[in-house]
């Protein structure tokens, strides 16, 4: 199964050694949260038990001017100066944010990556009220599945509705592999589900799994499917483990049969595989379902300026010209349009990839974590070494696929 890459397309496999511990810490981090939970989770956020109270309200009423014009692609458009409307939270609002993202507290010295709007060409995203949307998931479950990057989906969301509901009112839990947040007046939760292939891995446990050895098992998933059924709302993402060597072993059928799979083979297989489930599990009528293209990376500063060897790290502005970077890999993004485009029910894409790649100013480069702990200051001098340029600094570019989901929502809101 093994092929080699012509070797203009090898780079864009070959994310540095620096990659497999920045996932590690992704995912240390679940570890950590949840010992700091036992103390915490009541302390701040009240008890999460206590009667639920059936309230009767009026629907929300969505005007004209926070619907998506029909035909209008949200997902092509400019990054617009609005330090007024935006960020939409801030670190000190959001106390549930974890220290991998709060960039401001870990000296960032720049805050301007806070203070861009998604402005789509067609049309105007309608501002974000969380209100509204804690009425849409009244009675309801909002799971996001997915690695490290689809976890600051879903911390952006929790940050962005948390701060409307009182104390003792809301809780987060960790239950790995999941993290839930709860509104109790709504009996509405949103989650986080680790699964960072999708399908069964040898990287699936939440708090102790190996990062530099991967194994996938590309027909299984029923591990996680099983606590994915009935959820009324689920959004999908994965690529960035995948993309760590042009092959990747995993197994198809018989668990003693491992064999290293061109990454694009095992890729189309796996979505196959997680397709199927979609396919025979999901109810169109009750459930919606929502898939995330790929995070950019933004490894080799080479790729938008006459780059010196560097990375994101002291980025602090978007880029404004057309861009496209080799981490988002084609191959990739052509099987998702191909598995989605053959599939029965409705899966809707949420196509983050380009508005995001012009946010090389969005990561958290050296002001997050490294191994759980922030970076000392020896390894902040290190920036080629130590800049995280995948994952990114919160109030920041998530809350932006989050307004994305959050405009189609209410669409489909009013619809009924
Ligand atoms: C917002 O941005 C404008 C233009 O850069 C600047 O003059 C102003 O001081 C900023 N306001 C705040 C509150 O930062
Ligand atoms: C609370 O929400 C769950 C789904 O998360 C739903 O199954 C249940 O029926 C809701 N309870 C009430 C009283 O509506
Ligand atoms: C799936 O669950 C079964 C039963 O709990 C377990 O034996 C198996 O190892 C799990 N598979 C993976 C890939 O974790
Ligand atoms: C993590 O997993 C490894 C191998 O499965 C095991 O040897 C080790 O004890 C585990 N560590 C913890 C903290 O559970
Ligand atoms: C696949 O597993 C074998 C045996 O453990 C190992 O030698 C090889 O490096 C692995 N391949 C990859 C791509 O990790
Ligand atoms: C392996 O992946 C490369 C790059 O995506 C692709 O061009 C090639 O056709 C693949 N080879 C096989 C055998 O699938
Ligand atoms: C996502 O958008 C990009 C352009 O912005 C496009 O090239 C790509 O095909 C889209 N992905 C899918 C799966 O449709």
């Amino acid at each position: 199964m093994t092929a080699l890459l012509p070797t203009d397309r090898r780079n864009q496999y070959l994310f540095p050694a620096a990659l497999a511990s920045l996932l590690f810490i992704g995912s240390l981090r679940i570890a950590l949260d949840n010992l700091k939970n036992n103390y915490h989770n009541h302390e701040y956020f009240g008890p999460q038990s206590g009667g639920y109270r059936v309230v009767k309200r009026p629907p929300i009423r969505v005007s004209d001017d926070e619907i998506i014009d029909n035909g209008c692609n949200v997902f092509e458009g400019k990054w617009v100066w609005d330090n007024e409307s935006h960020p939409l939270y801030t670190e000190e609002s959001c106390p549930l944010l974890v220290k991998q993202v709060t960039c401001q507290k870990n000296g960032r010295p720049d805050s301007s990556y806070q203070n861009w709007k998604w402005q789509p060409d067609g049309c105007n995203l309608p501002r974000f009220n969380a209100l509204k949307l804690l009425e849409i998931l009244r009675d309801k479950r909002l799971m996001f599945v997915g690695d490290s990057v689809q976890r600051s989906m879903f911390d952006s969301m929790v940050c962005l509705v948390q701060s409307v509901i009182p104390e003792g009112k809301k809780s987060l839990q960790k239950v790995p592999p999941r993290k839930i947040f709860r509104a109790e007046d709504y009996n509405a939760s949103i989650e986080f589900y680790w699964a960072p292939f999708l399908v069964e891995s040898i990287s699936d446990h939440a708090t102790n799994h190996t990062v530099m050895k991967r194994l996938v098992r590309l027909d299984s998933i029923s591990n996680h499917s099983k606590q994915w059924e009935g959820v009324d709302m689920l959004v999908f993402e994965s690529y960035v483990w995948w993309m760590y060597k042009p092959v990747i072993n995993a197994t198809y059928g018989n668990l003693d049969n491992i064999q290293e799979y061109n990454v694009t083979t095992a890729y189309k297989v796996a979505m196959e595989t997680w397709a199927n489930w979609i396919e025979t599990s999901i109810n169109s009528h009750t459930q919606k379902v929502f898939f995330m293209t790929m995070s950019p990376t933004h490894l080799w500063n080479w790729e938008w300026m006459k780059g010196d060897g560097g990375n994101c790290f002291s980025e602090s502005q978007p880029i404004q010209k057309p861009y496209w970077g080799t981490g988002s890999n084609l191959d990739i993004m052509g099987i998702v349009k191909d598995v989605l485009g053959r599939m029965q029910v409705n899966v809707r894409l949420i196509n983050i990839t380009q508005l995001s790649e012009y946010r090389k100013d969005g990561h958290t480069s050296v002001y997050g974590e490294r191994k759980g702990k922030l970076l000392t200051r020896e390894q902040k001098s290190d920036p080629k070494n130590y800049a995280d340029c995948i994952h990114w600094c919160l109030p920041g570019v998530p809350d932006t696929w989050n307004e994305i989901l959050y405009a189609v929502l209410l669409q489909d809101y009013r619809k009924f």
